[in-house]
């Protein structure tokens, strides 16, 4: 039985005369990937930015399990169990690869510079069973990152980098994990384990809901089990890739002329 966990509903975004968002819907079910595909500027980010309570949409809603997000801050959204990438890489290059996914716990931990002071044996205990966490949680997503976790971050190549920020997500133990555009900057190879890592992830927590923005076609065909495609900031189409990539609409919009005569 499918089970609904996030709901959009008429999500408008204006910015001043512009509208990056005119009334989309969206519904997400435990375990399910949605896909959101659209040219540049289509309003993909601006989706995940009003799921996690960056922007507050000019109207409409986001319901988490049936509570109401909108007008929640981000930090409280992340403890309700929502977690995200973001396009460009937020790592702390000077941290280790194990203390970035460690930060991403910090949503579990109730220790703060009181308890690092005043109760050390409390501080160091909780310390050691996030880096432990940390660590199957690394090597859950990838084994050869987790062989890495003692380097800094900056040292990493692009495509561990975004692995790492999805281990991070990972940590504080959300129901929806939302990822903008994975792949970027990635060679076919890196995209081909990306997906490897994430089917992992998929596997290793079947309830994990995840909305992935993405530009690689092969991703797009592969992970998803319903693509929703954005132009304008309208939803143009929804439902399996096969279904959409036929509308004719969608490919003048998205995938355009080459896409056409190959099809
Ligand atoms: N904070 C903002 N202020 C003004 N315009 C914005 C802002 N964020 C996004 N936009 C505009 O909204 C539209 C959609 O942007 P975005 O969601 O980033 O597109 P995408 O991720 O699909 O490329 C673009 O025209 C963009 O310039
Ligand atoms: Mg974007």
């Amino acid at each position: 039985m499918s089970t609904l966990v996030l709901e959009g509903e008429g999500l408008t975004m204006r910015f001043g005369g512009l509208v990056a968002m005119a009334e989309v819907d969206f519904k997400l079910n435990r375990g399910e990937i949605l896909g959101v595909i659209g040219p540049n500027g289509a309003g993909k980010s601006t989706l995940l930015n009003i799921i996690t309570g960056i922007y507050k949409p000019s109207s409409g809603q986001v319901r988490l399990e049936g509570d109401k997000l909108t007008g929640i801050p981000t930090h409280k959204i992340v403890e309700r169990g929502i977690a995200r990438t973001f396009q460009s890489s937020r790592l702390f290059g000077d941290l280790s690869v194990l203390d970035n996914v460690i930060i991403g716990r910090h949503v579990h931990t109730k220790c703060g510079v009181f308890d690092a002071v005043f109760r050390r044996g409390r501080a160091q205990r909780e310390l050691k069973e996030s880096a432990a966490i940390a660590e199957d949680l690394l090597k859950a997503v990838s084994r050869e990152l987790y062989e890495q976790r003692h380097r800094p971050a900056a040292v990493l190549p692009q495509a561990d980098r975004r692995r790492l920020e999805i281990a991070r997500a990972l940590a504080s133990e959300p129901k929806v994990l939302l990822l903008d555009e994975p792949s970027s900057g990635m060679d076919d190879n890196d995209t081909e384990a990306l997906i490897t890592d994430i089917r992992a992830v998929c596997a290793a927590r079947p309830d994990l809901a995840m909305i992935i923005i993405e530009h690689d076609m092969h991703l797009v065909s592969t992970l998803p089990h319903k693509v929703m495609v954005l132009d304008y900031g309208e939803k143009l189409a929804e439902g399996t890739y096969e279904e959409v990539r036929k509308i004719p609409r969608v490919q003048e919009a998205y995938l355009g002329r080459k896409a056409v005569e190959n099809a």
